[in-house]
């Protein structure tokens, strides 16, 4: 475990507090302000317990200050819920030192996008340095951000003596290691989304892990090809057909249920409002592409989740997208969520799971992880550099 917030004293202190307030912004809205409110815990208690409080984060991939990439939206949005903050409209410099200058107990600063200036991504020192020598502590809350070794992530934490975890970050690496450490089983991974490749590390990874994998999404197209079944106009990812096989072949050579889908609901095209069949996997019509899993499928796998004791879910079912393909992954969410009240652990991982769920409307899972590539890492068993330079327990 990391040290956190709570060990150590932040009275009077400047913190540096790096968050993930990479949100979707449409036309100068924030979007989707998941990621603000998870942050709120931490940010809450450092103001509580009399910190100055100096927020920095990412917004995007800019490329040379375009002002779309500006977190001022965010900052209109985080005056919703926090009073005393204020915003200077860049990270390092005159202003801002002479606003950090300025902040008294119990008041934050939220700084420009770090990554206006190219050194962050780089992780270059001298910006690093600047950048630590706002504060005295280091707190990183930027879970999601975490698989990235860049200067308010990783290089920062070289130049300060504290350096401890948010309460988001503790939340997120609790739940992410419970499902790779924990003990009980039964063990439930439910896997889907369109392409193998940007899952290989998680898959393999829980493949020596779970008693359970149960796959869905576009993904199962690739499989169903390297297994010589014709699958129309679905997607196939031709350069992992190999992989895809070795995949099979490793889950058949252990003691693990490997549940493919049994039919799926194919269409002309992924539009709203196309007429829709169900084929079994072995029937897809040439013309037509598969968008989202049957529902003799889905009746399987919420019987094979009955009695899960751990249950991570990553990728949508199917192309949830677009009504009526969001059918399977609902009925998995569902599933999932009627597992957690018996007492399950379920954790869900991956950008668009967390987007999935937030459209269908559904709580009751145990966690819901702010990371996209960040979770997946995590979960492939990777070390995340911005987790790595944080004070071991
Ligand atoms: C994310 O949304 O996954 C994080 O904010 C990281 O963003 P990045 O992929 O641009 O580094």
């Amino acid at each position: 475990m990391k040290r956190t917030i709570r060990d150590v004293d932040v009275r009077g202190k400047k913190v540096v507090l790096r968050v993930d307030f990479n949100v979707p912004v449409q036309e100068g809205k924030v979007a989707d302000d998941t990621r603000i409110k998870e942050a709120l815990p931490t940010i809450r208690y450092l103001l509580d317990n009399g910190a100055r409080v100096i927020i920095l984060s990412h917004l995007g991939r800019p490329k040379n200050r375009e002002p779309e990439f500006s977190l001022k939206p965010v900052y209109e949005k985080l005056k919703e819920y926090i009073d005393k903050v204020s915003f200077v409209p860049d990270c390092v410099g005159d202003e801002v030192e002479r606003k950090v200058q300025e902040l008294k107990d119990g008041e934050a600063v939220l700084l420009e996008n770090v990554r206006f200036y190219k050194e962050e991504t780089k992780n270059d020192p001298e910006f690093a340095r600047r950048l630590a020598s706002l504060g005295e502590i280091y707190v990183n809350d930027a879970f999601a951000t975490a698989h990235r070794a860049h200067a308010s992530t990783h290089g920062i934490a070289g130049f300060m003596e504290r350096k401890v975890a948010g309460f988001l970050m503790e939340k997120e690496i609790k739940y992410l290691s419970h499902v790779l450490k924990s003990d009980e089983r039964p063990f439930t991974v439910i896997l889907g989304g369109a392409k193998i490749s940007t899952k290989l590390g998680v898959i393999k990874n829980l493949l020596s892990r779970a008693d359970k994998i149960l796959l869905g999404g576009a993904m199962i197209f690739t499989f169903f090809r390297s297994q010589g079944i014709e699958v129309g106009k679905s997607l196939v990812e031709e350069e992992m057909l190999d992989e895809a096989r070795r995949i099979l072949s490793d889950a058949g050579k252990k003691e693990i249920t490997f549940i493919l889908p049994v039919d799926v609901v194919v269409a002309d095209k992924p539009e709203e409002g196309v007429k829709t069949e169900v084929v079994s996997k072995n029937e897809i019509p040439q013309d037509k592409m598969g968008l989202d899993i049957g529902p003799v499928t889905r009746r399987i796998f919420q019987e094979a989740l009955k009695g899960s004791k751990v249950i991570f879910w990553n990728g949508p079912m199917g192309l949830f997208e677009v009504p009526p393909f969001d059918e399977g992954s609902k009925s998995i969410a569902q599933a999932i969520v009627e597992e957690t009240k018996k007492g399950a652990i379920s954790v869900a991982g991956g950008g668009d799971t967390a987007a999935c769920i937030h459209k269908l409307g559904l709580s009751g899972f145990t966690h819901i992880s702010t990371g996209g590539g960040a979770s997946m890492e995590f979960i492939a068993g990777e070390k995340l550099p911005g987790i790595e330079v944080l004070e071991d327990a």
